[in-house]
């Protein structure tokens, strides 16, 4: 059975320690995620620059064309589902914009990512198998276009395949890992957060009302609502020597899981924890992690969350919950599986 560390304090010393809590759980190259010390630390190096102001201040426009279409082309007379109508959809076109993908690439990632979810579900491992070659295969056909200049040069994927360690081109193992990392990961996170914030404003019109006057609080806004309702339940650490923390203790080579929703609700740490409250100290929310493995992309998905909250709140007047009981997401999914919502009306 995988050990959890589950309070606020304990998963803050894991993250500080990556001596005694390594990064390498499994044998599959996970870049970056999966890497300790001086590999992982050329490794963050080279990605971090894809999360920079000037990337995304350029990016911003496409995100705003993306979120546009979406809200325009909804159906709103009726109870909206928010996860298959705004969610995923959202987390993909996004994405697709921020690697600089053919828009007909997005159905194939669609048809993917389903298949993706229904076996991480099962844990079927054949079949996850298979749906990373697919995976490897969709990426690469991306670099190889690339390569042979029919993509943007500018694009993210362009850029990526120009990216060099010592003087030599990055393998494409491990080039499609980077890309994973970002994708699959992380696309489930962002369509999480979505559900949720949209979920939460349904649920305390207060709060809708005070975003609506005061727009420049809603990244703060979003910060806690997603320290209350976790998007990413789980990462893993190995350790390498035995460890206590108070009464728990570890061999070596032990997994251990740190549980983010436990440790972001952690009552020693958060007055009334379960509550949405604005007088939080922000440096205690964990919800993009600490450390040497902090999130970088964490400028993408306030850029990505934030936009789009926005717009929403710009585009309806009211936002209700919908008349059908919404159904919680199973872990390893946070947030919502489906969720209806009424918008003016
Ligand atoms: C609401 C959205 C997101 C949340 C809540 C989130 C949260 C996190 C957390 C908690 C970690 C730390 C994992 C650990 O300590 O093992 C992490 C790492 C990471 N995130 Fe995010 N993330 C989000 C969006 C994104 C996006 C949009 C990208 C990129 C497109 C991204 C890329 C990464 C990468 C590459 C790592 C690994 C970093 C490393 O190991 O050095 N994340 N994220």
């Amino acid at each position: 059975m995988t050990a959890v560390l589950t309070r606020h304090h304990d998963v803050l010393a894991a993250l500080h320690a990556p001596e005694q809590f390594s990064n390498k759980v499994s044998s599959h190259l996970n870049v970056p995620n999966g890497m300790d010390g001086a590999e992982h630390k050329a490794f963050r190096a080279l990605i971090e620059p894809f999360f920079s102001d000037v990337v995304l201040t350029q990016f911003q426009p496409k995100l705003q064309v993306v979120i546009d279409e979406l809200l325009d082309n909804l159906d709103a007379h009726d109870d909206v589902e928010i996860m298959a109508t705004l969610g995923h959809p959202f987390a993909l076109r996004a994405q697709c914009a921020f690697m600089g993908w053919p828009v007909a690439l997005e159905q194939r990632l669609t048809e993917w990512m389903a298949a993706q979810n229904a076996a991480t579900l099962k844990q079927d491992r054949p079949a996850l198998r298979a749906l990373a070659d697919e995976f490897s295969h969709i990426v690469v056909e991306q670099f190889e276009r690339a390569r042979r200049g029919l993509t943007d040069p500018e694009s993210v994927t362009s850029q990526l395949t120009q990216l060099r360690l010592s003087g030599e081109p990055l393998p494409d193992d491990y080039l499609v890992s980077i890309v994973r990392n970002w994708t699959v990961g992380e696309l489930g996170t962002i369509a999480a957060a979505v559900g949720s914030i949209v979920g939460f404003l349904a649920q305390n019109p207060v709060v809708q009302k005070q975003l609506r006057a005061a727009p420049m609080h809603i990244d703060h806004a979003i910060d806690e609502i997603l320290r209350l309702d976790a998007p990413l339940l789980t990462n893993r650490r190995r350790t390498t020597c035995p460890v206590g923390f108070g009464d728990q203790s570890f061999e070596a080579n032990t997994t251990v899981a740190i549980d983010w929703r436990a440790a972001n609700t952690d009552p020693e740490v958060f007055v009334e924890p379960r509550q949405f409250k604005w007088d939080r100290d922000p440096h205690l929310n964990l919800l993009y992690g600490a450390g040497v493995h902090v999130c970088p992309g964490k400028p993408l998905a306030q850029l990505e969350l934030g936009l789009f909250t926005r717009s929403l709140l710009n585009k309806f007047e009211t936002i209700r919950l919908g008349e059908q009981p919404f159904e919680r997401a199973q872990p390893p999914r946070g947030g919502y599986r489906k969720i209806w919502v009424k918008f003016n009306h």
